[in-house]
């Protein structure tokens, strides 16, 4: 099982700098982009995590969206999106470890191949941390596979029933269902999630 050193920055910086970036699509993704398209406040702060190349990034700044942060702690992706939108804001390029980053607050964060990019005993920790990042009833939205995988990760696959447990202390379920636009290669094997943060955390029985 791969540990956090084996799934550190210099891991990723060298697929992206090799090459080996099968999850990249190149663009935004549509189960993504249809979220995006329904959001009305243009300067709600936006997350992407975990985002890499950040297509939606990109996509969110075209649409006028004035509040948006790609993080990413490997270099090479946000340099490739520096060259391709150059007049985003430097300062909402976050290069950084996801567990790291404080103090901002995020109206949302939208997921998409970064949690299951996560070695998996982290899951509990990533749902903690969005909860820390996000204003009371803020939102994390996006989509996560559905399914185990043969292969050894990345990426991780999962459950339902799994992600419920890390999520539910924390969040009400807006949305949890297949997602019905995933891409050709992703079909049948994605939920799309809606999770609205709870004021505070929740015990549960
Ligand atoms: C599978 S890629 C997904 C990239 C992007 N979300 C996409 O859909 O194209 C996972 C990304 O998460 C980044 N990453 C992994 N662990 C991270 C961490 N702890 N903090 C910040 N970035 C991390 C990697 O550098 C990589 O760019």
């Amino acid at each position: 099982m791969p540990t956090e050193q084996d799934l550190n920055e210099a891991y990723w910086a060298n697929r992206y700098r090799q090459n080996q970036t099968q999850w990249d699509v190149g663009a935004a993704t549509e189960p993504l982009k249809a979220y995006i398209d329904q959001l009305t406040r243009k300067d709600q702060r936006i997350l992407l995590a975990g985002g890499g190349n950040g297509y939606e990034a990109e996509y969110l700044h075209q649409q006028g969206f004035t509040q948006v942060f790609l993080l990413d702690f490997a270099a090479e992706p946000l340099a490739n999106f520096q060259r391709r939108v150059p007049d985003f804001p430097r300062e909402h390029l976050l290069r950084q470890d996801f567990f790291s980053l404080t103090p901002h607050r995020f109206d949302l964060v939208l997921e998409q191949t970064f949690f299951c990019a996560l070695p998996r005993h982290r899951r509990a920790q990533y749902a903690r941390q969005v909860f820390d990042l996000l204003v009371p009833g803020g939102k994390l939205a996006g989509v996560l596979f559905s399914e185990e995988f043969e292969k050894e990760g990345p990426p991780f696959g999962g459950t339902a029933p799994e992600y419920q447990s890390y999520f539910e202390p924390y969040f009400r379920f807006s949305h949890f269902a297949p997602c019905y636009n995933s891409i050709k290669p992703r079909q049948g094997r994605e939920l799309f999630i809606v999770l609205e943060r709870r004021e505070r955390m929740q015990f549960l029985a």
